[in-house]
Formats: C-alpha cells, structure tokens, sequence
C-alpha cells in the first residue's frame, strides 16, 4: 500500500457541465463546489494530510471578467459561509499564489490563513492566481544573491515550502496536460487523468483511481 500524504487536484470541466445542464458556465463553477466538499470530507476520513485545489491559474486572467468576477465572489462567498466549520473541523487553509484580486477578497484570504493556521488534521493549499512558472520564478528571485544553489534551497523558498511533494495529481475534465501546475512538485508524483468533468467526479471515481494509485509499484529510478 503506497501511504497519500498530499492528494493534488485540478479541478477541470466546470464551464462544460455548466453549459451542457444550465445553459452557463458559472452555474457550473458553482456546481464544482459540491464536488470540492465531497474531496476535502474523503480526504480527513482518509487521514490525508495535504489537499492542493487548482482553483485559478496565473493563465485563468484571460478568462471574460463576468465569469473571473463569478469565481472570486463564489470563492469569497463560500470562504465567509463555511470558514468557522472548517476551523472547528481543524482544516488549515494555505493560499499558494499571489492575492492579488480585490481587497475585501485578498484580506478574506488572509483572514482565514491566520484563523487556521495552527489546526493540523488537513491541510488545504488553495492555489489561487498559481502559475508553477511563477512560483520557480518567485523562488530564484529570494535566492539570487547565493552563489550555488541546492535543489533543498529551491524546495524552501516555493510557495510550498514545508509541504511534501503530491504523491497523487488528479485532473478531471477529460484533458491531458498540467497547464502550469506544480511543475517542480509533481517530478515523480503519479498523474491519473480522469474523463469525468469535475461536477460529474464523486467519492466512488475518487475511490477507485485511490485503489489504483496503492497497487502502482513506485520506483524512484530503482528496480
Ligand atoms: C474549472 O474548469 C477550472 C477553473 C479555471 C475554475 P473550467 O472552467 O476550465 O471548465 P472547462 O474546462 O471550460 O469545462
Ligand atoms: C487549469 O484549467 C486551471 C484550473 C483548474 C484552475 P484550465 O481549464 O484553465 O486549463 P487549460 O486552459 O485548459 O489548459
Ligand atoms: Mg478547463
């Protein structure tokens, strides 16, 4: 059995259910949110340490304004409703990117990194404004007075400093490719690419790419 200490998510496909059951892709972002509380309930039931959520890219920018300024007033209203539960649940919210959206936004999110920062039982990175690019980037930039710089310099001044590598990257939502996401972190993570649009994703198909993922002989360069 290969232990999951952080489970690695891009959440893909909610503009397509939306248009394909409501007629608009925001309803289907909203949707998606009842599949990202099923994920965070599966992950402490399975004593999972880390949750990382690809919730916007650093690409997502070129998305209309109607539908960015949905995803930010959904996240900020789901943050404001369920904040207090998943402090009391003892979850820890971590932003990876920069807040850089509104401020009544960027101050929410750093209202519920400092609420929880010291509950432990499930860590839930949101990466929000991500782009792995960026965040290499960001970590040379902190390290560019050094002469010779070490793979454990890097690991320390990325945004996931402190977190271990995913042992599990998902993507739903029925495409092949990272699209910037923990470039450097996922270098011997194993990547399941699921058909099912994110909203369509329940416990069952989460279970079973788990069940898959304990059977993988992992190898490390070794044989
Ligand atoms: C959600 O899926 C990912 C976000 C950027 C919030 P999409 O909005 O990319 O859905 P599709 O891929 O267009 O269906
Ligand atoms: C990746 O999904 C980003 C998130 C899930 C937040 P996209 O739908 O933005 O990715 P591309 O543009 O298809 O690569
Ligand atoms: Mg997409």
């Amino acid at each position: 059995m290969n232990p999951i200490r952080h489970m690695a998510i891009i959440m893909d496909g909610n503009g397509r259910w939306g248009l394909k059951h409501k007629n608009s892709r925001n309803l289907g972002h909203r949707e998606g949110l009842k599949t990202v509380e099923m994920v965070i309930k599966y992950c402490v039931k399975k004593k999972i340490k880390f949750l990382t959520l690809y919730a916007f890219s650093t690409e997502n920018w070129k998305r209309p304004l109607k539908e960015r300024s949905y995803l930010f007033r959904l996240l900020e209203i789901y943050l404001t409703e369920k904040l207090e539960k998943l402090n009391n649940e003892k979850i820890k919210i971590k932003i990876l990117g920069e807040k850089k959206f509104y401020n009544k936004l960027n101050n929410l999110l750093d209202f519920a990194e400092k609420k929880t920062i010291r509950n432990t039982k499930l860590q839930i990175n949101l990466a929000l404004n991500y782009g792995s690019k960026k965040e290499i980037v960001y970590a040379f930039n902190k390290l560019n007075k050094r002469s010779k710089i070490s793979e454990n310099d890097i690991n320390k001044n990325l945004y996931t400093k402190n977190i271990p590598d995913p042992e599990i990257l998902i993507r739903t939502g029925n495409t092949q490719r990272l699209s910037n996401f923990l470039l450097w972190q996922a270098a011997y993570t194993e990547i399941f690419f699921e058909k099912k649009l994110w909203p369509d994703f329940k416990d069952k198909d989460l279970n079973k790419i788990v069940k898959k993922f304990s059977n993988i002989k992992r190898n490390f360069g070794k044989i």
